[in-house]
């Protein structure tokens, strides 16, 4: 079977983790403070902080903006479910939005209507590795939480994403564009939000008392991160060529394709078509080609709370899918992919359920 997600992982890379592993200084360390220069050097936006995870991230970065309960934070209702934790978390009421007409990004005009006296942030995630419409929601005057977990080095306007929000997220779980495993970053201008951060990610000899977190990266971790973020720029353009032969190749099928554009404001985390119908079906035929599919959401946030459903998060939900696209996948594979995407379209038009 052709997984869905795999990171890529070469010699370089065990080579720099295995070297923490045989120094013994496995916690948070020097290769984490080398890390976070190098990452934030990357973004060009202030200076960066590490932590165990994107969630992490979110969670102190809202802590950071002190936000709690009686506050709402606006929040997507197309992805994953840790942007609802990171709010339940610090007790704030999450507001979802609705995506936008001809993307998977939460549509501006559809926040603004959700705007409260008490609205403290919005939270908004560069989807699928697609860059958002950033003016229309900085000119909205509310504190963005910029998550790029889903679009490390994607740009808008010549400008890295993660530089544009009042506090800015990245995640490196397994599966995202670089990989430390279990990872995340925060990255502000504003060095007050980020010495809270800092100040809330590790609770050891600390005074005064106040409750803080075990969200520390280790070294392993960063060390595997440096020698991953040296490769950024290659997985990216391996990315979006795998992304420009997907499009012509599935350009006469009677499926939504994603939006090409060539100024790096997508780098093709996830390669999403919207087809006729439900998705089910077309997964099914994709596996038995041996190729692993998956709904690039595992559920929408409205119904995993049991709430309105959301027009076009919900469409989005029922039809769309993701083909696999990562640095990984060796020509053949592709050409694979290619061949078994046509065959499923072809069967699920000629039998529609
Ligand atoms: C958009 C978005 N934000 C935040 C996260 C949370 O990141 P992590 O899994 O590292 O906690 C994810 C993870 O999938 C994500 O896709």
């Amino acid at each position: 079977m052709i997984p869905h997600s795999k990171p890529f992982i070469d010699n370089d890379d065990v080579r720099a983790a295995t070297e923490v592993i045989a120094s013994g200084n496995l916690a948070q360390g020097e290769r984490v403070e080398a890390f976070e220069q190098a990452f934030a050097d990357s973004v060009g936006n202030g200076p960066a902080v590490a932590v165990s995870s994107g969630t992490a991230a979110l969670h102190l970065s809202l802590l950071a903006l002190g936000i709690g309960k009686g506050d709402e934070v606006i929040i997507p209702s197309f992805v994953c479910s840790a942007l609802l934790n990171a709010v339940n978390y610090v007790g704030a009421t999450p507001i979802l939005a609705d995506i936008g007409h001809n993307t998977y990004n939460i549509d501006p005009e559809d926040v603004e209507h959700r705007v409260t006296g008490r609205t403290r942030a919005i939270i908004l995630p560069h989807i699928f590795g697609e860059v958002a419409d950033l003016k229309r929601f900085l000119e909205m005057g509310i504190p963005i939480i910029e998550d790029c977990a889903q679009a490390v080095g994607a740009r808008y306007r010549g400008q890295c994403v993660g530089s544009f929000g009042t506090i800015s997220m990245f995640s490196f779980y397994a599966t995202k564009v670089m990989t430390t495993g279990e990872g995340g970053m925060v990255v502000s201008e504003a060095e007050d939000l980020l010495a809270t951060v800092r100040e809330l990610r590790d609770y050891d000899e600390r005074t005064p008392y106040r409750v803080r977190y075990n969200y520390k990266m280790t070294d392993i971790q960063a060390a595997l991160g440096l020698s991953q973020l040296k490769k950024l720029p290659d997985f990216i353009s391996r990315r979006t060529a795998i992304a420009m032969q997907y499009t012509e190749a599935f350009s006469d099928l009677p499926v939504g394709l994603p939006n090409i554009r060539p100024d790096g404001s997508s780098i093709f985390y996830r390669y999403v078509i919207m087809l006729k119908e439900r998705a089910d079906r077309f997964i099914e035929e994709m596996a038995a080609s041996g190729v692993v599919c998956s709904r690039p959401v595992f559920r929408p946030i409205h119904d995993l709370l049991g709430a309105q459903a959301l027009p076009r998060t919900e469409r989005a939900w029922q039809r769309a899918v993701s083909i696999p696209i990562y640095p990984a996948l060796n020509d053949q594979e592709i050409d694979h992919i290619i061949e078994a995407v046509r065959h499923a379209c072809t069967v699920c038009e000629a039998s529609p359920p």
